[in-house]
């Protein structure tokens, strides 16, 4: 097994509802991340799960008439079916009701306590249930005699209780040295920029005890208070790898993680709160946290009050997994919001899989098949133009692999999109079916070489749709266990006189009604 590790996480969702679009994206932007690390022969660990604790939790489970805990197991086995739908390979799925998640938050708070960064005090604020987060006054505004939070949108309401304290406010100024020494913690640079600036404006210590209702982690010495959910919440991350038994082969391998994939929202609770937590409990923090943007329906942000949820389920089944996979990465420019749209939807699947590499691979698949015996065909002299298109490859690694380890994903396809584009029309210059009689030994370099082209740009974008590109590295007598990127620096892997096995059609083209 390889020796270098990579530990992945999307957000821990809370079952509060079915699964929508949102928790889709940032499961498949992860999962990318996490395909892309194995087959450059990183040993992965790639975590996602359910939130299921806190006041939003409970709240729901009783507008159900349901017990939380049945009513968390009901959806969290939606998310979990999920993560089947969107073809995840994630390592494992956390439950924050689970047995191994209450020991780690419990050593979390010992811990907290013990170095004295936690006290008890009375909490006088506004508090968004939805959001399970508290607000300042300045954060607040008033419509129509209702309180809102200024920066989610959702409703606030007033607390006044009993409430233990973390210390938030003496980590200020080690949270930005932090950042100042570690200038990718927070990814893309416009979200470090935000958190940044809102801790140079001063941090309060922050509430993370409840007491006035009951579904979540009792406070270890005081069992009338139960931990803030959002402290139990970030505690998934090490809870997965069996902390706090910190000899543990997992935890030695993969802490501290090397990126946590969040929406934008919750930024807050990892790149300053989460930091934070972790000093106190003098715990290695984790390299980078990446904050994408929100898919937006109707130019809003998706969500349950809104009720204009966009179901990832219906859209798989009209149109299919690796499509809405390569949509979302594609037209999506990842720091940043987007709207999606059907339109867009059946453009980018006609355009670039069914008519650039979904094309490249049956049509010459196909020639193979009538003019070869079906045989990957012998690499004869090699010219200039084949040379040209091999070294392009080659040459891209690194660029590539940069790309994606600095989150660029949608410049990462845009290369992969135009090495494919470049293959197609090296096909169609070449003309190989002109040369089946005049010169078949030129014929079959040719052929050899748009294979060893198409066995590439697979392996580039088996992250992104693991379905077909698998399919057609099988056509090759690829195995999934043999899909590697540094692979691609053999230009003569192939092996000529193996049969083409047979491959079912890859994209099937959308009829578009505009
Ligand atoms: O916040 N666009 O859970 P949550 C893109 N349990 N991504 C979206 C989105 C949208 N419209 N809507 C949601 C929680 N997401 C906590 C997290 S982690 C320790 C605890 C994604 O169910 C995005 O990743 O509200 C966002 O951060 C997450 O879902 C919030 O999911
Ligand atoms: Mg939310």
């Amino acid at each position: 097994m390889s020796n270098k590790s990579f530990y992945i996480t999307t957000p821990i969702y809370y079952p509060s509802g079915k699964p929508h679009m949102g928790h889709a994206y940032s499961s498949i932007i992860a999962d990318i991340f996490a395909r892309f690390k194995r087959n450059d022969n990183f040993n992965v660990f790639f975590l996602t799960g359910t939130d299921e604790h806190g006041l939003k939790i409970q709240r729901e489970a009783e507008k159900n008439s349901k017990d939380p805990k049945l009513f968390c197991d009901e959806l969290s086995s939606k998310f979990k079916e999920l993560t089947n739908i969107l073809h995840l390979s994630n390592d494992d799925f956390i439950r924050t009701t689970e047995e191994r998640h209450f020991k780690s938050v419990i050593d979390i708070w010992t811990k907290l306590e013990e170095s004295k960064d936690i006290y008890l005090s009375k909490y006088k604020g506004w508090y968004s249930v939805s959001d399970e987060a508290y607000y300042d006054e300045d954060e607040i505004e008033n419509k129509n005699n209702i309180k809102y939070s200024k920066i989610s949108g959702s409703k606030v309401e007033w607390v006044e209780e009993e409430s233990y304290f973390f210390k938030l406010s003496s980590w200020q100024d080690k949270l930005l040295k932090f950042y100042n020494d570690n200038p990718k913690f927070i990814l893309p640079l416009s979200r470090r920029n935000e958190v940044v600036n809102f801790v140079k404006k001063g941090l309060k210590d922050l509430s993370v005890s409840r007491t006035s209702f009951n579904w979540g982690i009792p406070v270890p010495t005081n069992s009338k208070h139960l931990i803030y959910v959002w402290l139990d919440a970030l505690t998934n991350y090490l809870s997965a790898l069996n902390y706090p038994n910190t000899k543990d082969e997992k935890y030695k391998r993969f802490w501290p993680a090397n990126i946590h994939i969040i929406g934008k929202d919750i930024l807050r609770f990892h790149a300053i709160y989460w930091p934070a937590f972790l000093m106190a409990a003098n715990i290695p923090l984790p390299h980078r946290i990446y904050g994408h943007g929100w898919i937006l329906s109707d130019d809003k942000k998706m969500s349950k009050s809104l009720g204009n949820i966009l179901d990832p389920i219906e859209i798989i089944n009209n149109f299919g997994v690796d499509q809405l996979r390569y949509y979302l990465s594609k037209e999506v420019s990842l720091g940043n919001d987007g709207n999606i749209s059907f339109k867009n939807l059946t453009n980018c699947i006609n355009n670039d899989l069914a008519n650039n590499y979904g094309n490249l691979c049956q049509r010459v698949f196909a020639f193979i098949n009538k003019n070869c015996d079906s045989k990957i065909p012998s690499l004869n002299k090699i010219e200039k133009e084949d040379k040209k298109l091999n070294e392009e490859i080659v040459k891209s690694i690194s660029d590539l692999r940069n790309l994606i380890d600095n989150q660029e994903l949608n410049q990462y396809l845009k290369k992969v999109i135009n090495i494919s584009f470049n293959a197609n029309k090296y096909f169609n210059d070449q003309k190989p079916w002109s040369l089946k009689d005049k010169d078949p030994d030129r014929m079959n370099t040719i052929l050899y070489t748009i294979l060893n082209q198409i066995r590439s740009i697979s392996v580039l974008l088996n992250p992104i749709i693991p379905i077909a590109t698998e399919k057609v590295l099988k056509t090759l007598s690829i195995e999934k266990a043999n899909i590697n990127l540094e692979s691609l620096k053999n230009t003569e892997e192939l092996k000529p006189g193996i049969k083409l096995k047979k491959t079912d059609i890859l994209f099937k083209k959308i009829e578009n009604d505009n």
